[in-house]
């Protein structure tokens, strides 16, 4: 049974007979020891025969190659070897762009790690061993070969070209707030599968990393300079359509990133506002057990079932041990603060305060609203709701230092 790869190397090609073989020989000697590795390569159906060729290489490999038996652990450490490496052929009938080749590569592959990169050496092998190894060291972010760093250059391109490409990569900063990325346009990268796995792709043309990058926003980035060296043999495919694909793709991702920022806010606002809601919930189910707390030991202290205290003195012992147990429960049970220190006392002062101040509130209110002519009923439940939201709040933010909101 065929075991799964460790890193996958995903290369799409169409038109690189003249470049694909010695790349996979050149990439074969840089990979890093102790990773099972296989090349894949995507085909369009090249019409310079480029399917034909590695086809035909891939039958010499199963001829001539015993598979080799992979026991030593991936660790961040490498070396030269190429014994465990394989390259498979994913044939695709015609030519279907650059993205979508490398999503089939990936689909087609099986390595815990993906490494994707083009067939025309301008992407350097010898760059690949420093991009795993990188990612070993950090197997959960995504590095890339970076043009636009210290260390990092483009050779062969015509000035037109190369401020085309600043230019994309501006644009792909500012307009995508990518601004930990310095070339988020690279196409040498790679990154461990998961982090696309709840990706669904939407865009097309060259620049796959730009949709992984705004859509695994959070993910550790790190970029390894590279010298892009172009072509020194076929053809770039790089045309006008790619121009506009690309501006598309931007103005898409623009949209995916303002859309679910709105929609991380809307959650956001959801939750404060559940929040906000079990609290006061809890808040008023204490202030029920207080009352009725207040209600049972008054009256037994009142009525001579325990003693035989005057009723207002018994009214009193009620009150203050309704006032301590409400603040008890509301700090452990409504605002979850388990603390307890010398501030505690500070607590409790500024939960009988406060909670003076509510009672010195709804006096006055009823006052006000049995002096405005309105029935006395009406006006103590006004003065209650009132008072006892004020109580909430008050609390809330002075006695239990939380945001009023949330
Ligand atoms: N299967 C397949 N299908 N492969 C394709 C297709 C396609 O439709 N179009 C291009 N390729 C392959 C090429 O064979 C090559 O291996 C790689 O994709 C890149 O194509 P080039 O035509 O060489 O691209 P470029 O050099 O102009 O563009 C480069 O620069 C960009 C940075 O500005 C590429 O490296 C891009 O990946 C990179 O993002
Ligand atoms: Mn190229």
């Amino acid at each position: 049974m065929l075991k799964n790869a460790d890193l996958s190397v995903i290369i799409p090609t169409y038109n690189e007979h003249e470049n694909i073989l010695g790349l996979v020989e050149g990439i074969k000697g840089k990979l890093p020891n102790g990773l099972s590795t296989e090349i894949v390569i995507v085909d369009d159906n090249s019409p310079d025969g480029t399917g034909r060729l590695i086809s035909r290489y891939v039958e010499d490999q199963l001829a001539f190659n015993c598979p080799v038996p992979n026991t030593s652990k991936v660790t961040g450490d490498y070396a030269i070897n190429d014994s465990r490496s394989t390259v498979k052929l994913v044939r695709r009938e015609s030519k279907h762009g650059l993205i979508s080749a490398i999503l089939q590569g990936i689909e087609s592959s099986s390595g815990r790690y993906i490494l994707v990169m083009d067939a025309d050496f301008s992407h350097p092998p010898e760059t690949v061993p420093l991009l795993v190894g990188e990612l070993l060291r950090d197997p959960d972010c995504i590095v890339i070969a970076s043009r636009y760093m210290t260390g990092g250059s483009i050779r062969g391109w015509p000035y037109r070209r190369k401020l085309l490409s600043r230019l994309a990569a501006k644009i792909a900063i500012h307009g995508l707030k990518l601004c930990n990325v310095r070339d988020p346009i690279s196409g040498f990268f790679a990154f461990p599968r998961h982090i696309i796995e709840n990706i669904r792709f939407n865009t097309y043309g060259y620049k796959l990393l730009l949709e992984i990058l705004v859509k695994s926003k959070g993910v550790r980035i790190k970029e390894v300079p590279y010298t892009f060296t172009d072509r020194k043999a076929g053809k770039s495919k790089l045309d006008n359509r790619v121009v506009s694909d690309y501006l598309n793709s931007v103005w898409y991702l623009y949209r995916y990133g303002r859309q679910s920022k709105k929609e991380s806010k809307q959650t956001t606002e959801k939750r404060k506002s559940v929040l906000f809601l079990s609290k006061a919930g809890r808040f008023y189910t204490v202030g029920a057990t207080g009352l009725l707390l207040n209600f049972i030991v008054s009256t037994l202290l009142a009525r001579g079932a325990i003693s035989n205290l005057w009723y207002i003195e018994a009214s009193t012992v009620g009150i203050i041990l309704s006032i301590t147990s409400n603040f008890f429960l509301n700090k452990i049970w409504t605002f979850e603060d388990r603390k307890f220190s010398s501030g505690t006392l500070a607590q409790y002062v500024s939960f009988v305060g406060l909670s003076t101040v509510g009672a010195m509130i709804q006096l006055l209110l009823l006052y006000i609203f049995v002096q405005s002519g309105f029935g006395y009923v009406f006006s103590l439940l006004a003065a209650v709701a009132v008072a006892s939201i004020s109580n909430f709040l008050l609390n809330k933010k002075w006695t239990f230092h939380e945001k009023i909101w949330g």
